[in-house]
């Protein structure tokens, strides 16, 4: 009965929601569905019958990483930064059974991001063009929503991780790289320990001062300074990486962040290259969904194999499907993060995606998830 409830939503979604959606303007649109959701959070019947109809549980989903935290993660699905910056929506994401969130990017101060139009659809390349620019209320407004979201899953006995990514902030008062790492010094002193777990963004494509931290030396002093911030010794931090990288150079930052307190590393954000795609050369911005699926893969695969002892990873980039997750978790993925799929098929897609990735885990004669991760590499 769920299972058709779940399938006939996401038919609607897809058939009837989006092609009206798609017609309105992508910036309005990414308003309205984080508004409405954070309604739905509010609104008791919408609430239950949300939990009701999208409710997926499996055994064969679930792992505890000691590693990290020792968080336990009813399934690998959890949301990626960008979606919900200000993190309003946790309820109705809890809801349609994803297993964490990673609120964010906040900023230490608040910040107006870039100039509008945020988002441009490339629905041929299942992608959207983000330019937002870290837009977000600020650490201080960010870090109360989000620990009122972590009380309220401590308070009920979930295992929903509420998460919070920290950018620097991208304004007019960003100056040297000094400024820049007590801007993130002090987002993580304002959440530590009020969220389940912490996403360093070093990797923002879409700011005035670019990625100075995507530099060994410079990420160095950063993740020396942050090592230093008061934190429960087992409070777990994850790197959000760039994409555009090649391996060398993604080995030299990995060779840094070993040497730190940092437990996982994010694979990866948006890809800035546009080579050989179609793109109106007047929209500012860098790409999500499916362009960024091949570089973010080989990427987990490397990384899982020269440091899958070392560091967790969590697995991102053009996941529109189970088989896509699969294959994230076969390269070395000990969990998913979505964004694109949400607003390309809807939310009802969270079910269905771990209804088949548990289906695939059994064809392929694996009683947990845990024993697939990296069989690929
Ligand atoms: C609307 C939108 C906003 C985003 N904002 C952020 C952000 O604030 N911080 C961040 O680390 N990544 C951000 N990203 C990048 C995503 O977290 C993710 O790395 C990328 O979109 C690839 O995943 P996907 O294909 O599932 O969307 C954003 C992506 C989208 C689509």
């Amino acid at each position: 009965m769920r299972y058709f409830f779940q399938l006939s939503a996401s038919v609607i979604y897809q058939r009837i929601v989006k092609p009206i959606l798609f017609k309105c303007s992508p910036d309005a649109v990414h308003d309205a569905m984080v508004r409405f959701a954070e309604f739905s959070g509010k609104n008791a019947p919408l609430r239950g019958f949300v939990d009701y109809s999208m409710k997926y549980d499996n055994a064969i989903l679930a792992q505890k990483l000691d590693r990290f935290g020792g968080l336990e993660f009813t399934n690998p699905f959890g949301l990626g930064a960008g979606f919900d910056k200000n993190a309003l929506t946790s309820v109705p994401i809890e809801g349609i059974g994803l297993s964490f969130a990673t609120f964010g990017s906040t900023t230490a101060r608040e910040c107006q991001g870039n100039a509008r139009p945020w988002f441009h659809r490339l629905p041929e390349y299942k992608s959207l063009m983000v330019n937002a620019g870290l837009a977000n209320r600020g650490v201080d407004k960010v870090s109360k929503t989000v620990e009122e979201a972590y009380l309220r899953t401590i308070g009920k006995g979930s295992k929903f991780n509420v998460g919070l990514s920290i950018a620097r902030t991208n304004d007019a008062f960003a100056a040297d790289d000094t400024e820049g790492i007590s801007d993130y010094a002090t987002s993580l002193s304002k959440i530590a320990g009020k969220c389940a777990f912490v996403e360093v963004n070093i990797s923002c494509p879409n700011t005035f001062k670019g990625e100075p931290f995507v530099d060994p030396k410079r990420l160095d002093m950063l993740l020396t300074t942050l090592d230093n911030v008061k934190r429960e010794s087992d409070f777990p931090v994850t790197l959000k990486m760039p994409s555009d990288k090649t391996w060398d150079e993604f080995k030299a930052l990995l060779d840094v962040i070993v040497k730190h307190n940092v437990q996982a590393v994010t694979i990866a954000n948006l890809r800035k290259d546009r080579n050989g795609m179609d793109i109106d050369p007047t929209w500012k911005g860098n790409l999500s969904g499916k362009p960024t699926e091949n570089t973010a893969n080989n990427l987990i695969k490397q990384t899982y194999k020269e440091y899958g002892d070392k560091l967790l990873i969590f697995g991102l980039g053009g996941v529109f499907n189970a088989a896509d997750a699969y294959e994230k978790i076969l390269c070395g993925a000990s969990l998913v993060e979505i964004v694109t799929v949400l607003m390309f098929k809807g939310p009802a897609i969270v079910p269905l995606m771990k209804r088949d990735l548990a289906k695939l885990l059994k064809r392929d004669g694996y009683s947990n998830i845990s024993e697939a991760i990296g069989k690929g590499v």
